[in-house]
């Protein structure tokens, strides 16, 4: 009985394995970029992929040159690594539909109804609204409010209570967490009404913030697993938080609060007005904004302060800088009355934390571009081979590719806080690969036309973060010889990556 109940469960594991190798394997055809199926079923490639992405990219590169194909995750992924024929990608615009990934996985994290007018549930034009309310005239108030919120967070909410007499010691990664999540979260919802000196007020105000981070901390655990195709309600605790969260941005809720970002009030708008979106499904579009706010931000402003501290000549360049900007502007460093405000200018007129910032992000992002073949098209690559390319494949650029190249950044694993500064103490913008000037060389936004349209604000909020610590805070390792964190790869492809574990330093309030 037990033999033979062990034979027909060999025969239909047998049956299975050969209609996968039948059905489940793609064959390459004339003119396509190689195919590699990987051993497992469905998965294909997946787990050598997400052990590793950058060392799997680079060995199937060498082996199969600047295009291959491989199936990950039931979908067949072609990988362009010749960064001189991205060009071909990001701009190759009537191939490639760039709305249908992005929007899918949006309502698959968020489990909002559709933002593709195509599905019927809205008209609105959402890349607009997001040019509209993160950029150009949309900026300054945004960094003045930010501005605001994080001296607030740092020196008068209690969140920190920094003294001057006493060294207060956190995980880096905790503080930039609390800091910018609060000041952040601040700046796109605004605050209820009410009295600002009222202390159950501001006690409610930060139980509402804190509530917040728990929630937001927890759902975003599981995000990579959201984006993979797991169901949310597999994991019940992360579904309560981002139900916990959408109750609190609930229109009625948010009617209550002032200075709410123009991002959220058009947000509101327009989920009123173009949408037919129900009460639940509008709350989630928040909840996605916050999560796009938030997720790469907290992470970019740890790797920012974390090397700036642990480099000595960063920490002296950086603090000259803002020294420098502050003396100009004439505004002095009071921590008992703290009322310092940058410009946009004066941002702009930061190279070195420029500089700082964005060697951080060169070496801990890892957010993979995406497009969607609208129909069985030819690419074209800068060496002018061309590909066939099926109608609903995927394309993928993988910058770590790019940012990890000895040819376009020397010794490219190592921190070198001016690499983006030129002889005049400018910002560099042009890097070359085998004496080519290259168009692409730096991509922690994405490209073409889904880059990050926050990405202005994130670097500016990234700016005034470092400026306060450094105006307000004296900083240390608590050992200078610390090692860098491994990078936490389970969110490789979605953007800044963590690190796996935090770094100690200590911090006080400055004796001026
Ligand atoms: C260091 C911080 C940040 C990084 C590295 C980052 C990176 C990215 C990337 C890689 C994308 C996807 C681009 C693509 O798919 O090609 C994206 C999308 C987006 N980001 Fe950011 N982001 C940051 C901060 C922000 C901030 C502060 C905001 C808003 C306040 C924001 C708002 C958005 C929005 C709304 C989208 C979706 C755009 C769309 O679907 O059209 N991001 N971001």
């Amino acid at each position: 009985m037990v033999i033979s109940f062990a034979l027909i469960w060999a025969v239909v594991v047998g049956l299975c394995c050969v209609l996968w190798l039948a059905v489940g394997i793609r064959r390459r055809q004339p003119g396509e970029p190689v195919i590699e199926n990987g051993f497992i079923p469905y998965l294909g490639c997946a787990l050598q992929f997400g052990a590793n992405p950058l060392q799997f990219l680079r060995s199937r590169q060498k082996k199969y040159g600047h295009i291959f194909t491989c199936k990950i995750a039931g979908q067949y992924i072609h990988f362009l690594c010749d960064p001189f024929s991205y060009y071909s990608v990001i701009r190759q615009g009537r191939h490639f539909d760039w709305r249908k990934f992005h929007f899918a996985t949006s309502v698959k994290a968020f489990g909002h109804d559709s933002f593709d007018p195509r599905h019927g549930h809205t008209t609105e034009n959402l890349h607009q609204t997001f040019l509209k309310t993160l950029q150009g005239e949309a900026l300054p108030s945004l960094i003045e409010t930010m501005m605001g919120h994080l001296q607030d967070v740092m020196l008068k909410s209690g969140t920190l209570n920094p003294r001057k007499d006493h060294w207060e010691v956190d995980g880096i990664y905790a503080f930039c967490y609390k800091v910018m999540f609060e000041a952040g979260y601040l700046t796109l919802f605004g605050k209820e009404f009410g009295d600002d000196k009222c202390q159950a007020r501001q006690a409610a105000q930060k139980a509402l913030v804190l509530n917040a981070l728990e929630n937001f901390k927890e759902f975003d655990k599981i995000f990579p697993a959201l984006v993979a195709g797991l169901p949310i309600h597999v994991f019940m605790s992360a579904y309560s938080a981002r139900e916990n969260l959408a109750k609190t941005m609930h229109a009625e809720k948010l009617s209550r609060r002032e200075n709410v970002s123009d991002l959220i009030s058009m947000r509101i708008i327009l989920n009123d007005s173009l949408s037919t979106f129900n009460d639940l499904s509008k709350s989630r579009t928040h909840v996605a904004l916050l999560w796009a706010s938030q997720a790469n931000t907290l992470p970019a402003t740890f790797w920012s302060l974390f090397y700036m501290i642990r480099s000595p000549d960063a920490l002296k360049a950086a603090h000259e800088e803002v020294h420098k900007v502050l003396t100009e502007a004439e505004m002095s460093i009071d921590p008992s009355d703290p009322q310092l405000s940058l410009s946009r200018e004066q941002l702009d007129n930061m190279p070195v934390l420029d500089s700082i910032i964005k060697e951080a992000m060169r070496l801990s992002s890892a957010s993979m571009n995406v497009r969607v073949a609208k129909e069985d098209f030819l690419l074209q690559l800068d060496n002018k081979e061309a590909y066939r390319i099926r109608k609903d494949d995927v394309i993928a650029l993988y910058p770590p590719m790019l940012h990890y190249d000895p040819e376009i950044y020397e010794d490219p694993y190592e921190y070198k806080f001016d690499r983006f500064l030129d002889e005049k103490g400018q910002m560099k913008t042009v890097f070359y690969h085998g004496g080519r000037r290259l168009r692409y060389s730096y991509m922690p936004f994405g490209s073409g036309v889904t880059k990050c349209p926050g990405r202005f604000f994130a670097v500016y909020e990234i700016k005034q973060f470092l400026s306060l610590v450094l105006a307000y805070f004296d900083m240390e390792l608590l050992d200078p010889a610390v090692k860098v964190p491994p990078l936490d790869q389970s969110r490789a492809g979605l953007g800044i990556l963590q690190p796996t574990y935090d770094v100690d330093f200590r911090y006080k309030l400055k004796s001026l």
